[in-house]
């Protein structure tokens, strides 16, 4: 299989470029280290894409921001992948707020070109979109919660796993990221069901795992871990500190897109998540 994935030298990117790498599969990455653009040098993503470059003897990289519209259009006409993980993004709320176009021209209209791109040149190819948790914005914040010692629980058993994909993602504060990426997942469901195309969007909460350039705006545990091996500060923002993140591991998140790519549905929405085992 010929497999193309977009922000390739991130967390999830590079994940899953190494998961189907290991199963001799063909695996073109884009990426262009806008990380390092979004966040400063600690976000910077070039050690990874090496080590892909490095480490992978079926992997190769393209240098190409997802915003070019037509440079990504020829390259899928030229590549014609058999499937299309879409990880690139702006992925921080915070961010952007003070970065308001490149945000939605990232995360929006990024994903608007590759799921053309794939419609004009490989529409029966399973396209999965990473997509957020954070699309539902503060909606959630509206179910009843009890306090406990050391963290927030939902008070409803009915919530004890999370809520549903059916839980409203409509009338509620996104931030500029979250209303950005609600456009993406949209989108990535109407080429579904519009256009009978095999995408999914997968709404993650905080994905993690040992590649993330972690920074104070994204990528949490990673940054939590490196405060504490630097003796750095950790802060906390609010809510005594008692916040629950679901967290799933990235090689996780690849197994699963491995499995929607096997059996794909169309326009298909799915909560991923570590569990509350793991939150
Ligand atoms: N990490 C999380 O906790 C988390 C949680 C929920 C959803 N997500 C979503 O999962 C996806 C992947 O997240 P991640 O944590 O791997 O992010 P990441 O920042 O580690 O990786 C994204 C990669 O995309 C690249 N990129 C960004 N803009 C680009 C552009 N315009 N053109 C080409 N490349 C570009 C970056 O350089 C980076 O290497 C994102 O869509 C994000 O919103 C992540």
């Amino acid at each position: 299989m010929k497999l193309l994935v977009t922000g390739s030298s991130g967390l999830i990117g590079s994940e899953v470029c190494t998961f189907f790498a290991s199963l001799d599969h063909e695996i073109h990455g884009v990426d262009n280290n806008q990380r390092a653009v979004f966040f400063g040098e600690h976000g910077d993503t070039r050690w990874n894409q090496q080590r892909l470059v490095e480490t992978l003897h079926n992997f190769k990289h393209h240098e190409m921001d997802i915003r070019n519209r037509e440079g990504l259009s020829k390259l899928v006409a030229t590549l014609k992948p058999d499937a299309i993980v879409h990880t690139a993004a702006q992925p921080s709320h915070d961010r952007a707020a003070d970065i308001p176009f490149d945000d939605f021209d990232t995360n929006a209209v990024g994903t608007l070109n590759l799921l053309e791109a794939a419609r004009t040149h490989c529409p029966e190819s399973p396209f999965v979109h990473m997509s957020t948790n954070k699309v539902y914005g503060d909606l959630p914040n509206t179910l009843e919660l009890k306090e406990e010692e050391t963290r927030w629980d939902y008070a409803s058993p009915e919530y004890e796993n999370g809520i549903p994909e059916s839980f409203s993602i409509d009338q509620s504060k996104h931030s500029l990221f979250g209303a950005s990426k609600v456009a993406a997942d949209i989108m990535v469901q109407e080429y579904g069901r519009y256009f009978d195309m095999p995408t999914c969007c997968l709404r993650g909460g905080c994905l993690t795992g040992p590649n993330h350039s972690g920074v104070e705006l994204h990528g949490f545990l990673s940054y939590l871990v490196r405060c504490n091996l630097e003796g750095r500060e950790y802060r906390l923002f609010g809510y005594k500190g008692k916040q629950v993140r679901d967290n799933i591991h990235s090689r996780d998140v690849a197994l699963f897109i491995d499995c929607f790519i096997q059996a794909p549905r169309k326009g298909e929405v799915y909560n991923l998540g570590g569990g509350r085992g793991n939150s």
